[in-house]
């Protein structure tokens, strides 16, 4: 990104909302939940974001509003050290591995789109390296240009096709089965699995401890209210995300899915519902280019990590860094592609599925763990409370609980959710 700030303070939330919401909250929530029980798994998940998204995405805008850097660069001049490079290294590693796959899911909301205006789509293939293609092109253009223009006028649009989905969705028969599912929870299914996976959504929703929303605060202007901004991009992802699965639950009941079908569920159940849409090849069409848009958002947004830190820790140019991070990132995404259909698994796991356990349940929670425990133990309070102060009103107790949280609760909680899920305790 070049060095210039958000044109508007409003940019700013649009741009983090638009790599917030995405495929996570359409394609990657309504199958999470589906597998995990429904209205138990969004209890959760709802806990999730309060207690650990939050306090994690305000301590991103610190590190990097602060600092004006990459994830790398940013804990190397706040630290005054390199002890904390891992960290930034753990970043850049796992958003070239969530790319890998994202655009692989890129590419099936592109398969869709193409059969839906032609009735017929290239293998799924083609499909990610165009996802890679467009993603590329988005990143040339700069930030304002590109990113805050996109998701300014396009998302809202993307919410109201939603509602509409919702109300077609509501008003099959039996639909009530789905609602009853989504926000009735049963308390017994409400187990340690049901908490990692809960949490990793949330880490992945929220686009967190991978140094992403640490990227976009370094272009925040000094003025913009850093908890507002926390409070508005959890809240509106998360609406997002619940609205997508009103509008799935019901229809999934309706037409006698499964709802624990897996990373399939949106694309198997939605166009049952277009198809029972008056004008429904018309809204399937636009559907599927909104999502096609709020995908490239997001995936813009995860480039930019190590496009900026090749660009600022080795002076590699913008032209040079984007086309060695989507080379890495084609032979990575090819192979997850091809994954899929039953080459390149490893211990019965698609390397689509590696990336995704390894990224969203393992190192997400460990960025998000690392950037908490340095505001909270190693980096001076003073300094954290007078950035956070700037441009908010911010009282002094809220900033001494949100403190008091990233010390203790936050990393406890990431920890525990994180070894009962790996079955150690
Ligand atoms: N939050 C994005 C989504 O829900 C995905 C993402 C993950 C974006 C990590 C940036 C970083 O689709």
């Amino acid at each position: 990104m070049e060095n210039s700030k958000f044109a508007t303070k409003i940019g700013v939330v649009m741009a983090a909302a638009g790599s917030a919401v995405g495929l996570g909250n359409i394609w990657r929530f309504p199958y999470l939940t589906g597998e995990n029980g429904g209205g138990a798994f969004l209890l959760v998940y709802i806990v999730c974001v309060l207690l650990v998204g939050l306090p994690v995405m305000l301590s991103e805008f610190v590190i990097g509003r602060r600092s004006g850097k990459n994830a790398l660069g940013a804990m190397r001049a706040l630290s005054g050290s390199r002890r904390w490079n891992w960290l930034g290294w753990s970043c850049v590693a796992c958003s070239v591995l969530i790319l890998a796959f994202y655009v692989v899911v890129t590419g099936w909301c592109i398969r869709h789109l193409l059969l839906s205006l032609f009735g017929v789509a290239p293998p799924d293939m083609v499909n990610t390296l165009i996802a890679l293609a467009v993603n590329a092109a988005v990143l040339w253009m700069g930030v304002q240009k590109g990113i805050e223009r996109m998701s300014r006028w396009l998302m809202p649009l993307l919410l109201v096709l939603l509602l509409l989905l919702v109300l077609r969705s509501l008003t099959l028969p039996g639909s009530m089965d789905g609602l009853r599912f989504l926000f009735r929870p049963v308390w017994s299914k409400i187990t340690g699995d049901v908490w990692l996976s809960a949490l990793s959504q949330a880490f992945f929703s929220l686009s967190i401890g991978l140094g992403c929303m640490l990227t976009y605060a370094a272009y925040m202007r000094k003025n913009q209210n850093m908890p507002r901004t926390a409070l508005q991009v959890a809240g509106i992802d998360t609406l997002v995300a619940i609205v997508a699965g009103v509008a799935v639950f019901p229809a999934v009941f309706s037409f006698g899915f499964s709802p624990a079908e897996g990373p399939q569920l949106v694309f198997s159940v939605l166009p049952s519902v277009f198809a029972a849409m008056p004008w429904g090849g018309v809204f399937a069409v636009c559907f599927f280019f909104l999502l096609l848009i709020a995908a490239i958002t997001s995936s813009v947004s995860i480039q930019e990590i190590a496009v900026a830190y090749l660009g600022e820790q080795h002076g590699v140019s913008r032209g040079r860094a984007l086309v060695v991070t989507t080379a890495v990132t084609v032979v990575l995404a090819v192979a997850c592609s091809l994954s899929l259909d039953g080459v390149f698994q490893i211990a019965g796991r698609s390397l689509f599925d590696w990336f995704d356990f390894l990224t969203s349940k393992f190192l997400m929670p460990l960025g998000g763990m690392g950037f908490v425990l340095f505001l909270g133990w190693f980096y001076p309070s003073e300094g954290s409370c007078e950035e956070l102060q700037q441009g908010s009103r911010l009282p002094h107790w809220l900033f001494l609980c949100w403190l008091w949280a990233i010390r203790i609760p936050v990393p406890i909680a990431i920890l525990i959710i994180f070894l009962h899920g790996l079955g150690m305790v």
